[in-house]
């Protein structure tokens, strides 16, 4: 069948797919907020070795295995490792599921933003009652289930056109138009009276915060932010076209990537110290904090319109790649046509986000005292997440390390000069790195 496979259509809307599902909500509501807590310029340092050294080289072994199997990502641990390595790509495919059924719930509310913002949203955040508004926009359940459908909807609409038509021809789209929001918001943001505090607190290096807590965090944002051990970069590899060099395609990715999440912070923290308003992270941030700073800009609504549009693109286009890992299965594995493929996991996948779209408020649905939506999120990238990084990192290291190199220097034909460096770190520093963020992260 692989002679059949689709492929990207250019190299070009590739890159914008894989850096589609790269650039996320954690870049926008998570690195910012991290890298201010946690030492300013001194961390973005900490993070730009950790994505290099470890980052990229997963993200190698991941395109690496797709491309050479031309399968999703279960599919591909079977055919390339056999026994018991198809859990890997079990790992993947479980965690894609599940990820994408509570992420397609928050990208619901970035979608209702967008509109709310010229609706009483600017009104209810200038009184000071941004939270409340958002707590009851959340806890009203037929509007968290309905925006959390309308998502699926979208994302099924777009994965079933296939790989070049659907997925690639709108993120070719979606990224320029991302990045040309964030330009703007940023124009506006540091241009603000008062913004220069906003930008010290966010970049002035301050080394003694660096402890090895910070540490591991910029080694748990840097896997989540690049997508890593969800299968995704698995299955995305499998539609590269041979002549494609690897390494030059992770480079991109992870570079623009990088990009986003540094420029995200640009555009939140001098506006958030312009207004005397203190930034957090998370939900809280976004559909909180933020609505408050934008209440008190002139044109407000407009901003924060064009804010959530960034957030529901970035969200969008990640939950795009989350749903390419299921259909991918059910194509290569349970032999479905595209089409259908992506109707009966979009609708299993929305059906299991109706917990997480309901545990906020509308309905106590807890699982040992987290949200459903909480407890989904922590068993997948607390627990699943690294574990299944680390058995990848050992599958190309130590067992399928000649099949490797074979596939990133085209069977010798192109130099990899960082070969024995990238293979090192598979081995051992990756492993070891995720073992520490593993251990740290299982607190409840
Ligand atoms: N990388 C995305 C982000 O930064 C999140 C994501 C994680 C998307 C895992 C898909 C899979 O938000």
């Amino acid at each position: 069948m692989s002679e059949n496979r689709e492929q990207w259509g250019s190299k070009f809307g590739f890159i914008m797919a894989a850096a589609g599902s790269a650039v996320g909500l954690g870049n926008i509501w998570r690195f910012p907020y991290i890298t201010g807590k946690y030492g300013g310029g001194a961390f973005v340092l900490v993070y730009l070795a950790v994505v290099v050294i470890i980052g990229m080289s997963v993200m190698l072994a991941e395109f690496s295995i797709g491309r050479n199997a031309k399968l999703d990502a279960v599919g591909s641990f079977r055919k390339l490792g056999g026994g018991v390595w198809p859990i890997v790509g079990w790992m993947g495919f479980i965690c894609a599921f599940v990820i994408l059924s509570y992420y397609a719930v928050i990208a619901g509310w970035a979608f209702a933003y967008i509109f709310k913002s010229f609706g009483g949203l600017m009104a209810a955040a200038e009184a000071g009652k941004a939270a409340d508004a958002f707590v009851g926009f959340i806890a009203n359940p037929v509007q968290a289930v309905a925006y959390h459908i309308l998502v699926m909807v979208i994302v099924v609409g777009i994965v079933c056109k296939g790989i070049s038509g659907g997925i690639e021809k709108s993120c070719k789209v979606l990224m320029p138009a991302l990045f040309a929001i964030i330009l703007i918001l940023i124009v506006r943001s540091v241009t603000l009276p008062g913004a220069g505090a906003g930008l010290e607190f966010y970049l002035k290096p301050d080394f003694s915060k660096l402890t090895g807590e910070a540490i591991l965090a910029a080694v748990g944002q840097g896997f989540f932010s690049l997508s890593l051990a969800m299968g995704i970069m698995v299955t995305y590899g499998s539609y590269i076209s041979k002549d494609e060099y690897l390494p030059g395609s992770v480079r991109y990715v992870v570079c623009l990537d990088t990009l986003v999440a540094f420029l995200s912070g640009l555009v939140i923290f001098p506006a958030a110290a312009a207004f005397g308003i203190e930034a957090g992270a998370g939900a809280g941030l976004t559909f909180i904090t933020l609505p408050a700073v934008f209440a008190k800009m002139p044109m407000g609504s407009l901003f924060s319109c064009a804010f959530f549009m960034l957030l529901f693109i970035a969200a969008l286009t990640s939950a795009i790649s989350l749903f390419e890992v299921t259909v991918a299965y059910g194509i290569d594995q349970l032999k479905m046509n595209r089409m259908k493929a992506s109707l009966v996991l979009g609708v299993l996948i929305a059906l299991l986000g109706i917990p997480s779209a309901l545990s906020q408020g509308a309905v106590p649905i807890n699982i040992a005292g987290k949200s459903f939506l909480d407890a989904a999120d922590f068993i997948t990238n607390n627990v699943i997440m690294p574990l299944g990084a680390i058995f990848i990192c050992i599958f190309v290291g130590w067992f399928w390390t000649d099949g490797a190199k074979a596939e990133i220097t085209d069977n010798g034909k192109l130099v990899f000069p960082m070969y024995t460096i990238w293979l090192w770190i598979c081995r051992i520093v990756a492993p070891v790195a995720l073992a520490l963020i593993f251990v740290n992260g299982l607190k409840w």
